[in-house]
């Protein structure tokens, strides 16, 4: 069973084909992130232009490289939502135009189940219940999953997502977009515990989440210093913030998984690319008897593996998409 996958939610153009659900025989991502440097952030129009652009080459290359012709894809998974309107509706309007074109089946997604997915691609599926902890550049969220495709969502992000205060904070101390993976490395340089920030919600009881003291603490911090004539130490400063936020996750998402009885806990989404969540999720989870499964690096940042593998899945339980599905930027996980 041939899958093409589609992943056109935010700035990343992403094609896949994906062979009996979890061998990966392409996977090309065309990154937009040149484009939208120079705003400081993802320009919603220039995304969807550019959406444009790439997406017929990356699937004349997406076939190629896997070795096949449309005649011969079975099914075209697509992210149908959450993301930015004119993004996801360029995705859509192809894997339509693929299946019209050729008789696939046309199977519509949810981009955060997809995440979570992207773990089966390399660690097999063992089996539910799960916790998920999904953290991306939209979203920061908590999500129990009782048996297969059954989402039921324990908390999420009052106010910006992981990502976004990751990217924010970047921003404010001068290391450019997407300022995730450059924080991190500059992190690793620093010390952790150098400047104590909130833990904000740490100890609320819930699966909340909020970022919003967080930053404005990471603000003060910086006309504090400035104000007094100091130099900041900017490794430590990344090292620190960067606890504060890992901190929070590493605690809720242990608790929930122990809250519900899952064995395992899925990580998924940009995010979970940072090098210290990783560790210390890992060494949480080891303590806690709890396996923690992540993506590797390239499989938690936006990609279509994830989307053609989820996908599959869905087809194979005789999911179907009409062709007048419409793209729902705030698509949320069925229950
Ligand atoms: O999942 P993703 O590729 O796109 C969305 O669905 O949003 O996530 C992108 C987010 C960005 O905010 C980026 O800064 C963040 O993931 N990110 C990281 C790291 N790599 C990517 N944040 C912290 N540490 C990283 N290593
Ligand atoms: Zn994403």
């Amino acid at each position: 069973m041939i899958a093409l996958g589609i992943e056109t939610s935010c700035d990343e153009t992403a094609v896949a084909v994906v062979e009996d659900g979890f061998a990966v025989r392409a996977n090309l991502i065309a990154s937009q992130v040149h484009l939208h440097e120079r705003f400081g952030g993802v320009v919603p129009e220039v995304a969807a232009r550019a959406h444009v652009e790439s997406l017929n080459p990356l699937l004349e290359e997406a076939l190629a490289e896997a070795g096949i012709g449309f005649g011969e894809i079975d099914a075209v998974a697509v992210t149908t939502g959450p993301g930015l309107v004119g993004a996801l509706l360029v995705g859509m309007a192809a894997a339509k135009a693929v299946s019209l074109a050729t008789g696939a089946d046309l199977v519509g997604v949810n981009h955060l189940e997809g995440h979570y997915w992207a773990n089966f691609l390399e660690h097999g599926r063992p089996s539910p219940p799960y916790v998920s902890l999904i953290v991306s550049g939209g979203h920061t969220m908590l999500v129990h999953v009782p048996e297969m495709f059954r989402h039921v969502v324990l908390g999420q992000t009052l106010d910006d997502a992981a990502g976004e205060a990751f990217d924010k904070v970047a921003r404010l101390i001068g290391l450019g977009f997407p300022g995730g993976p450059a924080l991190d490395a500059m992190a690793r340089e620093g010390d952790p515990h150098a400047i104590r920030f909130p833990r904000a919600m740490e100890d609320s009881g819930d699966y909340d989440f909020s970022m919003s003291g967080l930053k404005t603490a990471v603000l003060r911090h910086v006309k504090a210093e400035q104000a007094a004539g100091r130099d900041l130490h900017l490794p430590d400063l990344a090292a620190s913030f960067q606890e504060a936020i890992v901190d929070v996750q590493v605690t809720k998402a242990i608790a929930a998984a122990k809250d519900v009885g899952a064995p395992t806990l899925l990580l998924g989404g940009g995010v979970v690319a940072n090098t210290r969540l990783r560790e210390r999720l890992a060494g949480a989870g080891a303590q806690a008897g709890i396996e923690v499964l992540f993506p590797s690096m390239a499989l938690c940042t936006d990609n279509a593996a994830m989307i053609a593998c989820l996908g599959s899945a869905r087809w194979a339980r005789g999911e179907r998409s009409s062709l007048d599905t419409a793209a729902d930027p705030q698509l949320r996980l069925t229950a």
